[in-house]
């Protein structure tokens, strides 16, 4: 199957009255893509709240399959919605900006566009850091070692640098002001799932036992990437 033909084009449910005023080829586009809603916990089972997340720590799980990592950061500031780019045919749609009681709250698949690359128990080459380090265009990026594509969290996750040709695919959270948690419930702009089980699934499989396009679970554990993988690569 061609790699655009898994590319699967979203939008954001925060922009339904916005989209209304757009041309049609825009609006079919404009829809998240719904998988089942899962609430993040901490290691103890217990309901993550968003305002204890520590800004520019690199937290991590899994969704929507079990086996699919995805970043949790808290960017220290709000993060502005905008639209963007998904690459090739797959046209616009609208990040909805950050999570949280403070709109700095986002989450990304953590499978870099371009060679799938995303992060283990053994090793992490993609990952959120605060500073630039060596080779990074500015701070506060997601970046991916395998071939330095730079990704800007604040921006929906697009492209600083490097040969990828989309954003992060984002995963939209819903927060309840009430009790401060938060909730993964969909993912906007393209994803590569099935490219990315063709590619792993198999190690996939041996490394956790699991079947790893099992859906994720009503809770997911949140962890902190310097915790889940031994290995962090900083380039
Ligand atoms: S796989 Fe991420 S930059 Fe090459």
């Amino acid at each position: 199957m061609n790699r655009r033909s898994f590319l699967e084009r979203t939008c954001t449910a925060g922009a339904v009255g916005f989209s209304m005023a757009l041309p049609p080829t825009y609006a079919a586009q404009a829809r998240p893509r719904s998988y089942g809603r899962t609430l993040l916990v901490d290691a103890a089972g217990q309901a993550l709240r968003a305002s204890k997340l520590t800004p520019h720590v690199n937290y991590l799980f899994h969704y929507p399959y079990a086996a699919t990592p995805v970043f949790l950061l808290d960017l220290g500031k709000a993060a502005v919605g905008q639209s963007l780019t998904a690459g090739g045919r797959s046209g616009v749609y609208h990040w909805p900006g950050g999570s949280g009681a403070q709109h700095s709250v986002v989450a990304y698949c953590a499978i870099c566009p371009y060679k799938l690359v995303h992060p283990s128990a053994d090793v992490s080459l993609i990952s959120y850091r605060a500073d630039r380090a060596r080779r990074g265009v500015q701070n506060g990026l997601i970046h991916c070692c395998a071939d330095h594509c730079q990704f800007d969290p604040a921006q929906g996750a697009a492209v600083l640098a490097g040969p990828a040709q989309q954003p992060l695919t984002a995963v939209l959270l819903s927060h309840d002001p009430a009790s401060d948690t938060l909730t993964a419930y969909a993912t906007l702009g393209a994803v590569l799932f099935d490219e990315f089980f063709g590619k792993f699934g198999g190690q996939l499989t041996s490394r956790n036992g699991l079947d790893p396009r099992a859906p994720a679970s009503g809770r997911a554990r949140v962890w902190e990437l310097s915790a889940y993988s031994r290995n962090s690569v900083r380039c």
